[in-house]
């Protein structure tokens, strides 16, 4: 048995003294894994199951946890194994509720009980292996601890080590236990194409809620995020447990309440039309799920979430960057893009201070609309008959550097590629081939697929100065057939297509490490922490109407960074028809990664002066707004006025902005109070536009965060900003 443990006999010890987020008792058999913020237990029975001890507030005390006890079953219809909260349960003998590990034996046996073997702490990362209590079918838990967001990564390896092959049918990243209790809540993001990240608070009761995605990405319907509360929580006060799930395909979060009071969450590879092949001595790494707890609300919950990703999960090598100020002429041109067009908008956006150029879709083949082209990544040379390095240049002396959009994992029938690859489409042999804006989707499980598809975008970023791919994916899957492997594997698809996709991702950037990329997929389709490992910032929505965005940027903040998302200020009449003023949109827009989507050729000299200025602005608190502390002050689901504060991690900068949706019977807008300022400091206020009540410029911190400030916003869509500056 291979054991690296650290045996604890003093019986008081202090952890945080100590800094050790992990530790372990060899007496009771329990390890504790702590941090400032939340600890985490789980420990050995006498019979040799893992099982969860502990999630909540930090504790300093091991010897305060029980051990790991098995129980008595209640009755017949009651077993003891449904009564202890193990830690990674297989599915096997009286097991019902969601098992973390299904399998099924060559030889049809399909029973899995999984008994502790051994473990090994390594600083902040802790293995378990877990065994069948016959078989050589491992489980290995992986926990890594941050212990600066209290946040602990799960996940496992399943490992065949027995001589025949196995097919996993279900394989988790992990189950979390809430303590025993009801009148929980769970908090999720759902929606559709162009209404991304709604927010839904609804009570648990005793059966299951799935949230998922079966549509091969991650999905504009529902996000791999939640949120549990003990049912009291806010926006800064109570008990949270939340959660995050780092997978870009098809992917499932089970919360489910047994009739015995246990609130469980179980996350990881959606079981839905799932099948693993595991050959002798193979294995399978599930995705990463991230978990975290606070008793300082869902706002504190998402800071937390967000530290994680600015620190830890971002690519490394330029994660220190903000994100510049991009223009993108999607709305204004789509499809008619032109080297002369864009070369009069670059020459605008310039002057405007715009810092990325970006060219959408259009540039290739013979895209000149959704029917054709794609596939084809050669530039057109009717749209740029000088080339495209002719604009690339004329972008880059203007200051300015370029982007390129590309959608590599789609086909259009009518494209070169697919008349001489037809096979390279996922499909089943003899049945249709259905297709969503006119594509198929290329089955990028496939590895001579994947290694075209990184040779195309290796091209373009070897033999252009490109610093930023736009990289799109416009429709779900349909049909998912593999034709060309066996029948046992072709479920694979759904996991291999994903594994793929980021070896794509990971080997461009090793090769291009100055080249950043967009998750986009038809807006927030492919928003996720798995693919953030490999890219610098999201496209929100494909809705970019700015009162609609109030409540899918809301959404996106509970569980991704203000740096993260991507937000344009685009044209009225937009979406919904709804016009709303030019500084509105931008003061919208400049809560995240600000940039440009509006045809430039048709706006006005304010116009201009307008965005000038705003933009200005905006370079000025983009490093608060980007890489701060994000406090929501009012809710747009609940307020007539939505406001959000950013306060930078010294307190020496802050930035509040409020929108006011509609002037009723005359009402005053409330007074807004502050968060996260140093009381005993004194702070100057600036208003951007003149639109703060009160004769004074400087308060102390106390008076910000528990009086406030009153903000003269009258009309429908009013909306302003204050800066807020340490004086001393
Ligand atoms: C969908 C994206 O979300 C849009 O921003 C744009 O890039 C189009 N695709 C282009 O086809």
């Amino acid at each position: 048995m291979r054991r690296v443990a650290l045996c604890l006999t003093t019986a008081v010890f202090s952890l945080m003294a100590s800094a050790q987020t992990i530790t372990y008792s060899s007496e009771k058999k329990v390890w504790l894994i702590t941090s400032e913020y939340s600890s985490y237990a789980m420990g050995v029975s006498p019979d040799g199951q893992l099982q969860h001890l502990y999630w909540g507030g930090p504790l300093w005390r091991i010897d305060d946890l029980p051990a790991a006890a098995q129980r008595r079953d209640i009755s017949s219809f009651d077993p003891h194994q449904m009564l202890e909260n193990e830690e990674y349960p297989g599915w096997g003998g009286p097991r019902y509720y969601e098992p973390a590990l299904k399998v099924a034996r060559a030889d049809g046996n399909r029973d899995l009980v999984l008994h502790y073997v051994s473990h090994q702490i390594r600083g902040n990362e802790l293995d378990i292996t877990l065994k069948d209590i016959r078989d050589d079918i491992e489980a290995i838990l992986h926990y890594r601890v941050y212990p600066d967001a209290g946040i602990i990564g799960r996940w496992s390896t399943v490992r065949n080590r027995t001589s025949q092959k196995i097919t996993l049918e279900g394989a988790q990243s992990a189950t979390w236990y809430m303590p025993r209790g009801d009148g929980y809540r769970v908090s999720y993001l759902s929606g559709r194409w162009a209404a991304e990240t709604q927010l839904n608070r609804e009570p648990i009761h005793e059966g299951m809620k799935v949230l998922e995605s079966r549509l091969g990405h991650t999905g504009h319907n529902l996000n791999p995020w939640f949120a549990i509360d003990s049912g009291d929580a806010g926006e800064e006060h109570g008990r949270v447990w939340f959660g995050a799930l780092a997978w870009s395909g098809n992917w499932r979060i089970s919360v489910e309440q047994t009739p015995y009071q246990q609130v469980r969450v179980t996350g990881g590879l959606n079981t839905f039309d799932f099948a693993y092949l595991l050959g002798a001595g193979e294995e399978l790494e599930t995705p990463h799920f991230y978990g975290g707890f606070t008793n300082q609300g869902f706002g504190e919950a998402s800071r937390l979430l967000q530290k994680l990703e600015l620190e830890s999960i971002e690519p490394g090598e330029i994660k220190a960057r903000a994100r510049p100020v991009l223009y993108n002429s999607w709305e204004a041109t789509e499809f008619n893009v032109t080297e002369d067009g864009q070369k009069a908008l670059a020459g605008k956006a310039a002057k405007l201070g715009v810092e990325l150029f970006v060219v959408d879709d259009g540039w290739f083949g013979k895209r000149n609309n959704d029917h054709a082209g794609l596939g084809d990544w050669v530039v057109n040379p009717q749209k740029f008959p000088h080339g495209l390095n002719s604009l690339i240049e004329y972008v880059n002396k203007l200051g300015m550097d370029f982007g390129l959009w590309v959608e590599p994992e789609m086909v259009n029938p009518d494209s070169d590629l697919y008349r001489a690859h037809p096979d390279w489409v996922m499909n089943f042999p003899g049945r249709p081939r259905s297709e969503l804006r006119n594509q198929l989707v290329l089955n990028l499980a496939r590895d001579d697929v994947r290694d075209y598809i990184f040779d195309v975008l290796d091209k373009l970023a070897s033999q252009y100065n490109i610093r930023y791919f736009k990289w799109d994916m416009n429709r779900t899957f349909a049909e998912p057939g593999w034709p060309e492997v066996s029948p046992d594997e072709q479920k694979e698809i759904w996991v291999k297509y994903v594994l793929n996709l980021y070896d794509i991702l990971a080997r461009l950037r090793a090769k291009h490490p100055n080249l950043e990329i967009e998750s986009c997929s038809g807006g927030g389709g492919r928003v996720d922490l798995g693919i953030l490992r490999y890219v610098d910032e999201f496209w929100t929505s494909d809705n970019t109407e700015a009162f609609d965005r109030l409540r899918i940027q809301e959404g996106f903040s509970q569980a991704y960074t203000a740096k993260l998302m991507s937000a344009w200020v685009t044209d009225v009449p937009n979406m919904n028809g709804r016009n709303t003023p030019l500084q509105y949109r931008f003061l919208v827009a400049m809560q995240g990664a600000l940039g440009i989507g509006a045809n430039l050729n048709k706006w006005t000299d304010a116009d201009f002066a307008l965005a000038t200025r705003m933009i200005g602005l905006y370079k000025q608190i983009r490093s608060t707004v980007q890489f701060g502390k994000l406090y929501r002050l009012l809710s747009p689901r609940t307020n007539d006025t939505t406001a959000n504060e950013y306060v930078a991690a010294n307190k020496a900068e802050a930035v509040l902005f409020a929108f006011r949706h509609s002037q009723e019977y005359s009402t005053l807008p409330p007074m807004i109070r502050l968060i996260g300022l140093d009381e005993r400091s004194i702070y100057r206020v600036e208003s951007i536009d003149g639109k703060l009540i009160g004769g004074s410029t400087e308060y102390s911190g106390a008076y910000l965060n528990n009086n406030g400030l009153q903000l003269m916003l009258k009309g429908d869509f009013d909306s302003t900003a204050v800066l807020v500056h340490l004086v001393r």
